[in-house]
């Protein structure tokens, strides 16, 4: 799909993200997840700063989305939590940082939105000092042959309307990307994975 489009998608929902209310399991991954980042953190994708409420004080947050309206979002939680955050408005597969900029990089429900998401998951590390940490919250494809039938016949209109596949191998690209995970808990019939992980040795 045309990015505009995307955007467009994404900007439609900015008002509902901030509203919704999300569940305390939800809300545990990303309190257990998000704890752990620490220095200067690179926050893709931000949406309206649903993260805001569990980074450590001290953090420094660099935050990019593509959507104006989701960044508007996110700036006022970003006050509301307290959180030394800056905001970039860009396509995230269209910048570039510097090699080993970011201590931290988080990405939560991001991976499924990307043309091209094992690209970005070699730039992050690319991005990430060696030894850092890369924190993920994303989903993808069940290996529930049933859950992911239905995954496969949905996803076109789910990409089409919100914007976001529903049949990538979360697993499988953190392995093509050579990311070294340190630890993985799966939810929800395996479609949501908890990722904690470091950049893998080529990357250093
Ligand atoms: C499903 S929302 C998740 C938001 C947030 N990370 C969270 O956990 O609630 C996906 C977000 O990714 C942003 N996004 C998708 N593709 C992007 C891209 N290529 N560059 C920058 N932002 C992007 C959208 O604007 C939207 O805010």
């Amino acid at each position: 799909m045309e990015k505009k489009k995307l955007i467009r998608i994404f900007d439609r929902q900015a008002s509902r993200y901030d509203k919704s209310k999300e569940t305390l399991k939800q809300q545990s991954m990303r309190k257990s997840l998000i704890s752990k980042a620490e220095g200067e953190v690179l926050e893709l994708a931000v949406g309206a700063g649903a993260n805001f409420p569990y980074y450590q004080s001290g953090v420094k947050v660099t935050a990019i989305d593509f959507s104006n309206a989701m960044l508007e979002k996110a700036k006022i939680t970003a006050r509301n939590n307290n959180v030394d955050a800056k905001f970039i408005c860009s396509d995230i597969e269209e910048i570039s940082f510097e090699q080993h900029s970011f201590d931290t990089i988080v990405s939560t429900l991001s991976f499924c939105s990307y043309e091209n998401p094992l690209s970005m998951m070699k730039n992050i590390q690319q991005w990430c000092k060696p030894g850092g940490k890369i924190l993920l919250l994303e989903h993808g494809i069940s290996n529930n042959r049933f859950v992911a039938f239905l995954q496969k016949i949905l996803n076109p209109l789910l990409y089409r309307t919100i914007g976001c596949h529903h049949t990538r191998n979360i697993m499988a690209m953190t392995r093509d990307a050579g990311l070294s995970v340190e630890q993985m808990e799966n939810y929800y019939l395996n479609m949501v994975y908890v990722i904690w992980a470091r950049p893998g040795k080529k990357y250093y």
